[in-house]
């Protein structure tokens, strides 16, 4: 066979896989050589023989990829004078990983900084955090609600919709709202969210500018403080006692614009904020005009007692923001939630929403608003009440008695976890570690503390464990297993 002719480029590169389309092969490597100036605008290329016989394919297969280029402006064709690079700028190189710089921007660097990795994912494991006994969710019941919608949903509800939300379900909010928890509201002040996430960071996006104060409990939920940070906010820890948070220390910091709290349910530490601190606190937001943001993220989880009645409820400012979820009830990954807000900001944050993203899917909502209507919602609500109830008695019956340097567990009168102190950040660790080791969640106290306003370090160790996440029986077989490890 007579010698290849030499070609004017470097095609030691191309490495064509005989396993896969050959043509499509052949342009996307071209196409890549010319966009990154390889094969810089005017080169003539290989004759399609020439290149046919170095890369061992058919001729037809480099006509198909010349061909291609050529319809996509990659190359000319001059007849009887072979293939041209376009004369177009090529694209800007990318940067070698090395000297990639990070792009300029506050938001951007905000984001590398603060974000946070996502939670932990995968099947639900004693005694993973937030998550609810979503093994007893009524997939039947769901999916035919699903089905039913889609058969023959109503024309009106496939355009855009209203980005408040589907108008039903935020009547079926209020007026749940009102029974279950004594908070009377409009449905027009009902904004539907994907989850309460979504609605913290509204609210950071809009009643914040760079630079304001925001007290947040310390420890607290830290998803939310990341959410203020990413709008440009200062936090402020604020400490709890028995009453929950500090308000003569709220009281002390200086503008602060927005205090986010989870009053029935503390998170992490379980407390109940007081009634007496309930109207210090609204006192607080009408004398320094500031707002509050009140989660409710596990409501429905109350084993003894009467609840107190949200922030919300005592309102009379139009100072509180409420937040409501369907992801500690339903599961997580349904990211439906909800903002009741002051009758005057609801129609902004719902622009504001317009602007992100329209509006959540309209299925998910109808179908929420069928499950609520049918009387569905309440039984769930009812049923997982009594599973998370169960759940929390059989972490509390088999805890290991006397483990060193770990405090009693605490009564736990409500929500889906509950925390225990530690002595020590190093023992922390320790129980941690030989926990993972034998296939237990665990989380550290530790974790939820903001540098700012937080004790010593070691007056911050502890365990925070999810107890609904699985039924009894592998609640059992965890404890089991803690036993054998921390023995
Ligand atoms: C205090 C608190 N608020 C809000 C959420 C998140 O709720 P969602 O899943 O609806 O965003 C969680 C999740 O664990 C939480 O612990």
């Amino acid at each position: 066979m007579a010698d290849a002719p030499a070609l004017p480029f470097d095609f030691a590169g191309i490495h064509l896989d005989p396993g896969q389309g050959l043509a499509r092969q052949l342009y996307r490597a071209l196409r890549e050589r010319i966009l990154d100036g390889r094969l810089p605008g005017g080169v003539r290329l290989p004759a399609s023989r020439d290149l046919a016989q170095r890369l061992g394919v058919s001729r037809n297969t480099v006509m198909r990829a010349f061909e291609q280029l050529h319809a996509e402006g990659y190359v000319d064709g001059r007849t009887g004078d072979g293939t041209y690079v376009g004369g177009f700028a090529s694209a800007p190189k990318a940067p070698r990983p090395s000297a990639a710089r990070w792009p300029s921007g506050a938001g951007l660097a905000r984001a590398r900084e603060h974000a946070r990795p996502p939670l932990r994912s995968g099947p639900p494991r004693a005694f993973r955090v937030g998550v609810p006994a979503f093994d007893l969710f009524p997939f039947d019941t769901w999916s035919r609600l699903q089905a039913r919608f889609w058969r023959k949903p109503p024309p009106e509800a496939l355009g855009y919709g209203d980005p408040a939300g589907d108008a039903q379900l935020r009547e079926l909010i209020a007026a749940y709202l009102r029974t279950a928890r004594g908070l009377h509201c409009d449905p027009a002040q009902v904004v539907i969210t994907c989850g309460a996430q979504q609605a913290i960071g509204l609210c950071a996006q809009l009643l914040l500018d760079p630079g304001d104060r925001v007290a947040v409990e310390n420890p607290g939920y830290r998803a939310a403080a990341h959410a203020f940070t990413l709008a440009g906010a200062r936090l402020c820890g604020v400490a709890l006692d028995a009453d929950g948070l500090d308000t003569a220390e709220l009281a002390r910091l200086p503008d602060c614009r927005l205090v986010y709290l989870t009053p029935s349910h503390q998170y992490p530490t379980g407390v109940t904020l007081s009634l007496a601190r309930r109207l210090e606190l609204l006192e607080w937001a009408e004398r320094s005009d500031g707002w509050i943001l009140e989660d409710d993220y596990d409501g429905e989880y109350r084993y003894d007692g009467t609840p107190l009645a949200p922030l919300a409820a005592l309102d009379r400012q139009g100072r509180v923001l409420y937040v409501g979820t369907f992801c500690k009830i339903a599961f997580p990954a349904l990211r439906l939630g909800y903002l009741v807000l002051p009758a005057h900001l609801a129609e902004v944050f719902a622009r504001r929403r317009s602007a992100d993203m329209r509006h959540s899917e309209v299925g998910t909502q109808a179908v929420m608003a069928a499950f609520i209507a049918e009387g569905h919602f309440q039984r769930h609500v009812r049923r997982m009440r009594q599973a998370a109830r169960a759940r929390r008695d059989a972490l509390l019956r088999g805890w290991p008695q006397d483990i060193a340097g770990c405090a009693a567990l605490p009564p736990v009168a409500a929500g889906l976890h509950l925390c225990v102190r530690v002595e020590s950040l190093a023992r922390e660790r320790e129980l941690i570690a030989a926990a993972e080791s034998v296939g237990v969640e665990l989380n550290g106290l530790s974790e939820y503390w903001l540098e700012d306003g937080a004790p010593a370090a070691e007056c911050r160790a502890g365990l925070v464990l999810g107890f609904a996440a699985v039924p009894e029986a592998a609640i059992g077989e965890a404890l089991a297993a803690l036993r054998r490890a921390w023995r």
